[in-house]
């Protein structure tokens, strides 16, 4: 009689000879292979990291992109390249995270964004990874701009200063020198218009978008007014000085100093405009340097620069902008983005920035650099333009009061309403946006006397709510904010303007 023994080895072995163990067998053999081969090649799949970036900045970014990844074959960065103006990124960027999760890893930060950013939660504290040691290299404008509630959720890679542009050679034709005050500036650029020389006198971005803030607020500054009082949140937009500083730009315009197509132009705009010869002053930041330095451009060594105007009794000052990296609270990949961050922020990095845009670092120490010195001379003065800065307000509601500003100032440049009633209606606006109290009740404090920049604290009474203005959803134009019964009274809010024809001998708005 068999035994057990022997019955099951007989089994086994005729088991071992059966299709379904050969079938076992055979899937057994590939999932090891796949364990030892297959799996870590999988794994070793790079990371992507994603951004989007102002569409005329990504030639900058595509060699600098190329080198991080052969130094790095672990990460892919994915560009998209997104709009031309500033504030219709910041709409996609925003849509992407009120969809519920943003594919984006970084985000390009302007100055202006970060306490809208890290109030709604969208930005991780980035502060640890930033040493106070390395704070310290960077301009403290750019530094404060990174910061809410005492957290810092932004690595600056550039700043940005507004400054004026003037023709040397057309300046000399008329014995004048560079002017010190707004008023000095028209009478030059009169004289010259007069004298047949150049068609336009100031050249600025006047178009209803960010840009027309940005230029309002060094205005402001050299008339001795204020937008917003940070401290306070008092609102100055219906002081004379802010009243005054509005009529002078539509006086621009009523004059023929300017353009009637400037209410349309952003910064490429004015500075192709200003490039082809035509145009004796113009207002824009750092960038326009080279490109009307560059071989074969009608105004090539004729271009000189200064910080911006005053007025009699006031300090000018170009108005603070600037980008840097803010990393996504939702990204998969914090290292990975830190390591993108921790590279494009790098003194080499912002150096070939400035060396091949133009761009101004915001690495202090970069603009005694004997390279960049070497190419553009003219870095020496800048470090003093971009530490006198006027910030635009750093509150979480910045893009909400951008958009009133921006708007009542379009109407005011088109024609639509005049100066007084357009920055009385933005004053109750605003007010209403920031749950001050009407006229009087707010009145500026000593810190918010004209002069005294705001700083970059953010507004402490009126807590920002996390949920973004629908007046910043992509695609549209910034909706008139609802009437308030105060507004009822005053003029009607305008409505964002109909862009008109651009003139024969003006050229055609880009973005
Ligand atoms: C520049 C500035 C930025 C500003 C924008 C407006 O890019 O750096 O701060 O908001 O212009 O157009």
């Amino acid at each position: 009689m068999a035994s057990i023994s022997s019955i099951s080895l007989a089994i086994t072995a005729r088991w071992r000879r059966s299709k379904p163990f050969r079938l076992v067998s055979c899937v057994v053999a590939f999932l090891l292979t796949a364990s030892l081969v297959i799996l870590p090649v999988l794994s070793q799949q790079p990371v992507e990291i994603s951004f989007i970036m102002l569409a005329p900045e990504t030639p900058f970014f595509e060699p600098l992109i190329r080198e991080f990844e052969e130094q790095n074959p672990d990460i892919r960065i994915n560009m998209v390249e997104g709009p031309n103006e500033a504030n219709l990124v910041e709409d996609l960027n925003t849509s992407a995270y009120l969809l519920g999760s943003s594919p984006y890893d970084l985000i390009n930060l302007d100055v202006v964004w970060t306490s809208k950013f890290a109030a709604a939660g969208w930005l991780m504290d980035l502060g640890d990874r930033f040493p106070e040691e390395r704070r310290a290299e960077f301009l403290e404008g750019d530094i404060e701009g990174s910061i809410y509630n005492d957290t810092l959720y932004r690595i600056p890679w550039r700043t940005d200063a507004g400054v004026l542009y003037y023709r040397e050679d057309l300046l000399n034709e008329v014995g004048a020198q560079p002017p010190e005050t707004f008023q000095e500036m028209v009478e030059i650029a009169k004289q010259v218009q007069d004298a047949g020389s150049a068609q336009f006198g100031y050249l600025w971005q006047g178009r209803q978008y960010e840009g027309v803030s940005a230029m309002f607020t060094e205005v402001l500054k050299g008339f001795g007014g204020y937008w917003i009082n940070p401290d306070t949140n008092a609102v100055g937009l219906d002081e004379p000085e802010a009243i005054e500083a509005a009529q002078f730009l539509v006086d621009t315009i009523r004059d023929r100093v300017s353009p009637t197509g400037v209410s349309t132009y952003i910064e490429e705009d004015v500075r192709r405009l200003f490039q082809n010869g035509n145009a004796v002053f113009m207002r824009n930041w750092p960038y326009a340097i080279p490109l009307l330095n560059e071989d074969g451009s009608p105004v090539q060594g004729n271009v000189g620069t200064r910080p911006m105007l005053g007025t009699e009794g006031f300090d000018g000052g170009g108005c603070l902008g600037g980008w840097g990296w803010g990393i996504s609270s939702m990204t998969s990949h914090p290292e990975e983005a830190w390591r993108v961050v921790e590279f494009f922020t790098s003194d080499a990095v912002q150096k070939r920035f400035a060396l091949e845009a133009g761009f101004t670092p915001s690495v202090r120490s970069l603009y005694q650099d004997a390279d960049i010195l070497a190419e553009y001379p003219y870095f020496s003065d800048l470090f003093e333009v971009v530490q006198n800065v006027a910030p635009r307000p750093l509150t979480a509601q910045y893009a909400q009061a951008s958009d009133i500003l921006q708007r009542y100032l379009s109407a005011a440049f088109s024609g639509r309403t005049n100066a007084e009633d357009a920055l009385n209606a933005a004053a109750r606006e605003t007010r209403n946006l920031l749950g001050v109290a009407q006229s009087g009740a707010a009145e500026p404090t000593e810190g918010s006397a004209p002069d005294a920049a705001p700083t970059s604290e953010p507004a402490s009474e009126s807590e920002p709510s996390p949920v973004p203005d629908a007046g910043t959803q992509p695609g549209t134009q910034p909706a008139p904010a609802e009437p308030s019964e105060v507004d009822a009274e005053a003029s009607p809010a305008p409505q964002p303007e109909a862009q008109p024809e651009p003139q024969a001998d003006e050229p055609e708005a880009v973005g």
